[in-house]
């Protein structure tokens, strides 16, 4: 993305105006809401709840905790179901349809690369979990993050690393290989944003987030932070 990239008073990134922008944005939106039949396909539960372990110990009993780019809502969920205030949030009504069922979890329906709905320093804590390949700014995004977890609370982050392939979709369904023909498209549309570890963490650390652990994980980087907005690094 070219060009000065800040948010108006409107809350619209000033890139919005461009119309390739526009499309593209419009493009993602229909693909994941067309995948919102065969994501679940593709969900690693081991993966999830080791992570879910990891992240809880940072977070205080019964804490607020935000899922960005949140998906069917399988973390939000499972984080509701451990005890936690989570809310979901993701652009993808269709997603968010499938979330809503059986748990305590709220979702809201918004745009993670506009200002997000929700006061400063509202959560204990905050994951984006092969959401920020999707981010049209990370900057932008991170500090939209930094801004509505208090200082000290928790970031759990997955991101996708450069040359991962797709997730082949397990089911043979049409409409499964419809998606897989989509998201190829969606890669040539440059939508999709690739990370190695050492961006994602300098990344994270631009935006005030200390990385406490960093791992592989399929496809990418799992990497856990504290947010410490004021700590010289
Ligand atoms: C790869 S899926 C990951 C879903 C979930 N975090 C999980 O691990 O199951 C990416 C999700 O990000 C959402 N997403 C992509 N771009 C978004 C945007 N600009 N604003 C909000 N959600 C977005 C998609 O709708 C999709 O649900």
């Amino acid at each position: 993305m070219s060009g000065p990239c800040r948010f108006r008073a409107d809350s619209r990134p000033v890139w919005c105006d461009h119309g390739s922008v526009i499309a593209r944005r419009t493009l993602d939106r229909a693909f994941w809401n067309l995948h919102a039949r065969t994501w679940d396909d593709e969900l690693a539960r081991r993966e999830r709840s080791d992570r879910i372990a990891r992240l809880a110990p940072l977070l205080p009993s019964g804490g607020r905790v935000v899922d960005l780019g949140c998906g069917t809502g399988s973390y939000a969920r499972d984080l509701a179901a451990a005890g936690f205030d989570v809310v979901g949030v993701d652009f993808a009504a269709a997603m968010l349809e499938r979330a809503r069922t059986d748990t305590e979890a709220e979702f809201v329906e918004a745009d993670l690369d506009r200002e997000l709905p929700f006061g400063d320093a509202t959560f204990d804590g905050a994951l984006c979990v092969y959401a920020l390949q999707c981010v049209h700014d990370p900057h932008l995004f991170l500090a939209e993050a930094g801004r509505i977890v208090r200082p000290g609370g928790a970031f759990l982050a997955v991101v996708v690393a450069p040359g991962a392939r797709p997730v082949r979709p397990r089911r043979a369904r049409l409409g499964t290989y419809a998606f897989w023909l989509a998201k190829g498209a969606i890669a040539r549309t440059n939508a999709v944003r690739r990370y190695t570890a050492a961006e994602a963490r300098a990344l994270l650390d631009a935006a005030g987030f200390a990385v406490v652990d960093e791992r592989p994980a399929t496809n990418g980087t799992e990497l856990l932070a504290r947010y410490e907005p004021n700590t010289a690094r």
